[in-house]
């Protein structure tokens, strides 16, 4: 078990040791924990039984309800929280927002008050907090998922979080994804804390793509006929580059940021001769994009509807990490 700064050492194990009892007073404690640790430089942690990977600090309010605001959580949302300690995430989510979802923990102590704390707020209808490894909890059925783990359990989940249906929104209290970069990310002055960055808390969101890599082909009518567009997209995470061929040469896309199924772009390319300015919105579902391009053939601005079929999947590579497993999400 591992400290929420990276050490080894947790300070629960420090508490353990003095002969304190992991009770209900140990969430009383954190004072006392944060200036042991503080006095013996190690993190701050929870005296647990010592069967997750990572103790229990709760996360400040204030930082739950940015979490969630991020995450633009709502009545049609399911949350599940990977290390629900007690329940917060979850009970604030459906209490505030009437999302339902559910939590997972190994640790029998903060499960039974997670229940508790759903039934003093009222939402035992909409939540409720299961004894299960989260590596092992099936996700499906999430829409926002969150955690505040360390960033090796992070990093370790992120194939399965590329299974989820594209536009899922994940999470993250003080720790990152690796190399996945955050679609948002926010400093909160949190004079309270003393773990990790002590006074500071970091909060990140990612959103799910959808699986873009691959070649697709369009046929858009210019000027009265139909011209055939080729679009070769490469997928890291959610980010696309590659080329676009329209017309006699390929041209370099623009790095481009997929928010879940929604593809955006603009580039110039050489219809007609010369190069005509196109704006393409579209929405990537299965093996499909419909949505529109905008440019101006001479004859004035005009949008008309791109649709685009992909005729050879590609791989969504996930960093040094590999490929998604799933062959991306779609
Ligand atoms: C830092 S606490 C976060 C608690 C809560 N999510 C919050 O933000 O207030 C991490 C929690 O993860 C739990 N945990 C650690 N490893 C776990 C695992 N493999 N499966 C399920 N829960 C785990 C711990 O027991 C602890 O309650």
């Amino acid at each position: 078990m591992t400290g929420l700064d990276g050490g080894d050492r947790p300070a629960g194990n420090l508490l353990k040791g003095m002969g304190m009892k992991r009770t209900g007073k140990i969430l009383g404690c954190l004072g006392l924990a944060a200036a042991l640790a503080v006095a013996l430089n190690a993190p701050v942690a929870w005296a647990q039984d010592g069967r997750g990977d990572v103790v229990y600090v709760p996360t400040p309010q204030i930082v739950v309800d940015e979490m969630l605001r991020m995450a633009k959580i709502g009545a049609n949302d399911y949350l599940i929280d990977l290390g629900s300690g007690d329940g917060r995430i979850v009970i604030t989510a459906a209490k505030k927002y009437g999302a339902h979802g559910f939590g997972v923990d190994l640790d029998t102590y903060l499960l039974k008050m997670a229940n508790e704390n759903a039934k003093k707020e009222g939402v035992t209808d909409r939540v409720h907090f299961v004894e299960q490894n989260l590596f092992e909890t099936d996700l499906s059925k999430a829409t926002v998922i969150s955690s505040y783990l360390l960033p090796e359990m992070n990093q370790k989940l992120r194939p399965k979080l590329f299974t989820l249906k594209p536009g899922t929104r994940v999470v993250a209290h003080d720790y990152a994804m690796g190399e996945w970069d955050p679609d948002q990310e926010k400093t909160l002055i949190v004079p309270e804390k003393v773990v990790g960055d002590p006074g500071k808390s970091y909060t990140y969101l990612w959103i799910i793509p959808a699986n873009a890599a691959g070649r697709w082909e369009s046929q858009i009518p210019v000027a009265g006929k139909p011209v055939t567009y080729q679009f070769n997209f490469e997928q890291n995470f959610q980010l696309v580059h590659g080329t676009v061929r329209a017309g006699d040469r390929d041209v370099k896309l623009p790095q481009i940021r997929l928010v879940g199924e929604a593809i955006a772009f603009k580039l110039d390319l050489p219809v007609g001769g010369k190069p005509m300015p196109h704006q393409f919105n579209g929405k990537i579902s299965g093996g499909a994009i419909d949505g529109s391009v905008t440019f101006n053939d001479g004859s004035g601005q005009r949008t008309v509807p791109w649709k685009a079929k992909q005729i050879q999947r590609g791989e969504l590579k996930l960093g040094s990490a590999g490929t998604s497993g799933a062959a991306g999400a779609e």
